[in-house]
């Protein structure tokens, strides 16, 4: 799986993608993660790529001949997905994640300043995606919330232990929440781990995971059900 971002911060997506799950998964060559800056494409003499909005209004824009070149000049895969990260897009969901698992390249447009010249949206066709109902100030955490949840449903990125088979929201099991979890010690402060966790029943440990699920999600995302 191969990711191409397309913005004007590069170090943000680098950075995050140096460490921990995601390094590893670079490393080992499960996934590719490439950056591309707007700037580096402008005509402009000045390396502006944004504009004041025609008809007035606060903010900038950002302008289509950056964003077209810098787009036109990423080497396409024949099964690729292209997004833009927008609050106006579709809600990006655990379903979205595992579809887009499937693909081999998705190359993503991060906006930043007040948005993009919609021409960007009527010659390059992207599919717009939000991830939630909130205006941040830039795609970037967008694109890496994309580029996370995506990841870890391609198999060898996350350790058979912690196999994305298994959690909250995940396709093809129930859609419940996740049961809690205990790690050592035994107690703590006062709180005991549930005895049934120590019993090594695993029959037991199963009906008392699956009965927890039904009771975290029905109190607080009874909307899951
Ligand atoms: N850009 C700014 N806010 C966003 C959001 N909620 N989702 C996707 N892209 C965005």
């Amino acid at each position: 799986m191969r990711f191409d971002v397309i913005t004007l911060f590069e170090d943000i997506i680098k950075g995050y993608c140096s460490k921990s799950i995601m390094k590893r998964a670079i490393d080992e060559g499960l996934i590719e993660v490439n950056t591309v800056n707007p700037r580096d494409y402008t005509l402009d003499k000045h390396k502006k790529v944004d504009a004041p909005p025609f008809g007035g209004t606060a903010g900038m824009v950002l302008q289509c001949q950056p964003i077209f070149d810098a787009y036109e000049s990423i080497e396409k895969e024949d099964d690729f997905e292209f997004i833009m990260l927008t609050p106006q897009g579709e809600k990006f969901t655990q379903k979205t994640a595992v579809e887009l698992s499937k693909k081999k390249q998705i190359i993503l447009l991060c906006g930043h300043y007040e948005g993009f010249d919609e021409r960007i949206r009527i010659g390059l066709k992207p599919r717009e995606i939000s991830i939630g109902d909130y205006v941040l100030t830039g795609g970037e955490l967008p694109a890496l919330c994309v580029i996370d949840s995506v990841s870890r449903n391609i198999k060898g990125v996350l350790g058979k232990e912690d196999s994305a088979e298994f959690d909250s929201f995940s396709e093809g099991i129930d859609g419940l929440l996740e049961h809690p979890h205990y790690t050592r010690p035994r107690e703590y402060r006062g709180m005991k781990v549930p005895e049934v966790l120590l019993s090594g029943n695993h029959a037991e440990i199963e009906k008392w995971r699956l009965s927890e699920r039904l009771k975290r999600t029905s109190s607080r995302r009874s909307d899951l059900l």
